[in-house]
């Protein structure tokens, strides 16, 4: 995600605003500049890191009492000197920065250019600019402007804008995108996060959604949308900063965790037709999608897991068969393909060395690549032919999870939108779905809720060296990525098996004593499932039952977290969050490295 960083005050601004952006540096990015106004507007602004910027900064003999800095992580545009923020206005003397996704930007482009605005870059983000400099032209103030600009956005936005018209004054808008206000004396504070203003003063503002705050040396006053001022309650901050880079979480992993509501909604964006209650795939072309005859899914870790989740729903709900391969496995391997394949390639950095292998053999087979990925401008997203784009923002814990989250949730979307073009399905069915589909994120949230029983769970069972999940169907999947969880953060061994299959050997396992999940979502495998809960337990196994919607009829778990009702199909979405939590207080109660499990790397570049 975007870092937002800006100053208004006595102090020389410059230093402000490079320590602002260096400790959001943890949020990722791939660009960033500033911009200073003092007797002029002065703007610096390049690809790659702030140091980077401070290079291109040394010996510029800057001078100004206002600044805003930004560092971007892009998502439409790719990461360049002239997409990277801030960005100017026609005038050149408005200067605005932005953290979000404006989903209307191609129709306002449009009017702009046609209003004779010109663009510099391909970001959504410099419509806004020029949208505050149309609205300027009948407005009295900065202020009035933005709200009237704000009105015409789609979308997430944390914008900081300023203009030499107005001098010694900062306009902020929140909708989606954090922002908060830092308090001084004599001088004022807006950032993305409370890490940057730490330093500086404790004594912060949240602005909650749709709010606007204009600051200015003297003052910060907040508004709604309509222009109403507002009286927010100021708080004062108690972190210090490294808990402060957490949002106050102890852990990255767990931060992260607690985000896949919110990223999962901002995925949704610009994938639901509001009006007709229909999928949109706006990534991948319907005349590809129409002529698909087969998928091949390629990925590593995490990733793979994903693949393994989209393959059932890919052929269980648009009837298209699909193979999935571990990359380092495909890369090796001569193979043969059906015309009008569709390559999928999944990968969370975009820089997976297998993956990347993988994705080439598709290119040297001539089959079109489809890539799900979380980093834009990344290798992958650059070698593909089409690439959805996830909003799980940087994920900086080596353990995946709302990347994990955002990655089938795409499968999810490709799925559902292949059976809507193929007609597979009921087009009411593909309705109902894709209105329960809205609800994700309270059903998420509704999730979280277990995590007081996991901690209990794991702190009873914070001696355990090896573990069982089982499951069928998707919940097979599910127990994939569960089990991988446990193994690389708290180091226990945890065999994933598909529940049907213990009978098959692995049951030999199953003694006294032995701690087992077993995941009972899929309501059509309750029967089978309820077995498999006899076979472990008359061995003396101690069971946790993952219950899905029909709760756990007829089945007497040891231990039972139930999920919210839903549909089984959005299961995978949902069950995976208890197992995350589950992974990360074992590991809490070991004394693992949570964010650093030893061995690993968050992008392994190599084979
Ligand atoms: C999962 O928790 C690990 N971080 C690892 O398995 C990861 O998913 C795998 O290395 C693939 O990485 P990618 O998604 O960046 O390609």
């Amino acid at each position: 995600m975007c870092g937002i960083v800006g100053y208004v005050g006595f102090r020389p601004v410059l230093p402000v605003i490079l320590d602002g952006l260096k400790k959001l540096e943890y949020r990722g990015y791939d660009s960033a500049g500033i911009v200073l106004f003092g007797q002029d507007l002065s703007i610096v602004k390049k690809q790659g890191k702030i140091a980077r910027l401070e290079q291109e900064l040394a010996g510029m003999q800057l001078e100004g009492q206002m600044g805003i800095g930004h560092t971007r992580w892009a998502t439409h545009g790719v990461p360049s000197d002239e997409n990277a923020h801030p960005h100017l206005d026609c005038s050149g003397r408005l200067a605005l920065v932005h953290n979000g996704i404006i989903e209307n930007y191609l129709e306002l482009k449009t009017d702009l250019l046609e209003s004779g605005h010109h663009f510099r870059s391909e970001t959504d983000t410099e419509v806004i600019v020029h949208l505050v400099e149309e609205k300027l032209k009948t407005r009295p103030s900065l202020l009035e402007a933005v709200l009237a600009a704000a009105a015409d956005l789609h979308g997430s936005f944390a914008l900081a804008i300023a203009s030499q018209q107005y001098p010694g004054r900062i306009v902020a808008v929140r909708r989606e995108s954090p922002l908060v206000l830092g308090l001084g004396q004599g001088e004022n504070f807006l950032a993305s996060d409370i890490p940057a203003l730490l330093p500086y003063t404790k004594d912060i503002v949240i602005l909650s959604n749709n709010q606007v705050a204009e600051l200015t040396r003297e003052a910060v006053r907040v508004f709604s949308m309509d222009g109403q001022e507002l009286q927010p309650e100021p708080v004062r901050i108690d972190w210090d900063a490294r808990l402060a880079e957490k949002g106050g979480f102890e852990h990255f992993m767990l931060k992260e965790i607690h985000e896949q509501p919110q990223v999962i909604k901002d995925t949704l964006v610009g994938h639901i037709d509001l009006v007709n209650q229909q999928i949109l795939l706006p990534e991948l072309p319907d005349e590809i999608l129409s002529k698909i005859r087969q998928i091949s899914i390629t990925a590593c870790g995490t990733a793979f897991h994903a693949g393994i989740c989209g393959k059932t729903w890919i052929e269980e709900w648009a009837g298209v068969p699909v193979e999935v391969e571990i990359a380092s496995e495909f890369r090796y391997r001569q193979r043969p393909f059906l015309p009008d394949s569709l390559a999928v390639v999944i990968s969370q950095s975009g820089e997976t060395a297998d993956t990347l292998a993988a994705l080439r053999r598709f290119k040297e087979m001539g089959m079109p690549v489809f890539a799900i990925t979380n980093t834009f401008g990344s290798s992958v997203t650059r070698e593909s032919d089409w690439v959805l784009t996830t909003k799980a923002g940087p994920e900086i814990a080596v353990a995946s999870t709302k990347a994990y989250s955002t990655q089938i949730l795409s499968l999810l979307l490709l799925a559902l939108r292949l059976a809507q073009i193929k007609g597979s399905q009921p087009p009411e069915r593909l309705q109902e779905i894709t209105r329960e589909l809205q609800r994700l994120p309270l059903l998420c949230d509704q999730v979280l809720q277990l995590e007081s029983r996991v901690q209990e769970y794991a702190y009873r069972l914070r001696t355990l060296d090896d573990y069982f999940i089982l499951g069928r169907g998707l919940d097979y999947a599910t127990s994939l990525e569960g089990a991988l969880k446990l193994k690389e953060i708290s180091y226990v061994h945890c065999e994933a098996y598909a529940a049907g299959e213990l009978k098959h050997g692995p049951l030999a396992l199953i003694t006294a004593g032995k701690q087992v999940c077993l995941l009972a979502t899929q309501n059509e495998l309750l029967a089978k499932v309820a077995s498999n809960l006899k076979e472990v337990k008359a061995r003396g196994a101690e069971v946790l039952v993952l219950a899905g919607t029909n709760g756990s009829v007829g089945l007497e778990g040891d231990e039972i977290w139930q999920l919210p009702a839903t549909f089984d199909l959005f299961s995978p979405l949902l069950a995976i969050i208890p197992l995350q939590l589950f992974a990360y207080y074992m590991a809490k109660e070991k004394g693992c490295d949570i964010d650093q499990p030893r061995n690993l790397a968050k992008s392994v570049t190599v084979e």
